[in-house]
């Protein structure tokens, strides 16, 4: 019997059980899953929920996951990190279709369009994981209402791992529901940092230098008309906070809108 038999029959008794519809290994770090979303669920693009296992000790093994399907979606969709010794993930990398996770239905999380003042342009940074509450965002048609252009930056270490990003970029302007919200609005600027692709760099080093408003054909970061939402490690955000104010741009949140916010991408 695996581990996951093991917790799957337990977890079926809990309120808070969804069922696995869909799994997708995009490298041997990386996966992407679907599951059916609770009835009563009704969250904005962008927030985050608490999922999980039971763990060997029987309590409910939970940790904050970014939900990555545009808030219209019947179901709900995540991308997750494997750690192999990770509490939770080492588990949760081996669900498949019908397995049941734990899903409390309480979103939260400052990620959303609510917490940025009206601009012109949306700067979504992201690196590794922290891309899922922009697969969310860009989904969203309210997105592409609220501003005249839209730009993920996304930056791994090696071209795979942007595959999940680029995938999904690459079906916007032809998605039935979203696409004619999308038109040409959505620029995007993939990056690897340790491994040869068509560009490299830090989003940082990217920004800093100017390269990627020449690439782009943007002007630099002004804080009338552009907003920023940061996602990814402890570090990348410390250091995105710091070029976001540098250029004039302040921290938002739910309660107080602002320039840009910040949430670090959950791993574990
Ligand atoms: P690098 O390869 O130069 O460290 P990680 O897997 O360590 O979280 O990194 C994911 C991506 O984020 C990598 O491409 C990494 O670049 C980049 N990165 C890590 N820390 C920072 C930072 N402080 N500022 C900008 N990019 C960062």
């Amino acid at each position: 019997m695996t581990d996951l038999q093991k917790i799957t029959p337990a977890a079926k008794a809990l309120p808070d059980a969804q069922t696995v519809t869909e799994v997708t290994h995009w490298t041997d770090r990386l996966f992407s899953f679907r599951c059916t979303r609770p009835r009563s669920l009704r969250f904005r693009s962008g927030e985050f929920v608490m999922i999980g296992l039971l763990g060997d000790n029987g309590k409910p093994l939970l940790r904050a996951y970014s939900i990555a399907s545009p808030s219209w979606d019947e179901e709900l969709e995540f991308y997750s990190i494997k750690v192999p010794d990770g509490p939770l993930t080492s588990k949760l990398q081996h669900i498949q279709p019908g397995d049941e996770i734990i899903l409390r239905p309480k979103p939260v999380g400052t990620l959303v369009l609510d917490a940025l003042l009206p601009g012109k342009r949306l700067w979504l940074f992201a690196t590794g994981t922290g891309v899922a509450p922009f697969a969310s965002l860009l989904r969203d048609p309210e997105t592409y209402e609220k501003f005249e252009q839209v730009i993920l930056m996304h930056t791994c270490r090696q071209k795979a791992e942007l595959e999940y990003g680029r995938q999904l970029v690459e079906s916007l302007p032809e998605d039935p529901l979203i696409g004619e919200f999308v038109g040409d609005k959505l620029l995007y600027y993939p990056t690897t940092t340790q491994e040869e692709s068509a560009r490299g760099g830090r989003i940082t080093d990217n920004l800093t230098s100017g390269k990627v408003f020449a690439d782009l054909g943007v002007p630099p970061l002004d804080p009338v008309a552009d907003r920023g939402m940061v996602c990814g490690s402890l570090d990348f955000n410390t250091d995105m906070k710091a070029i976001l104010e540098e250029a004039g741009l302040r921290e938002g949140a739910n309660s107080e809108p602002a320039e840009y916010v910040v949430e670090k991408a959950f791993v574990g």
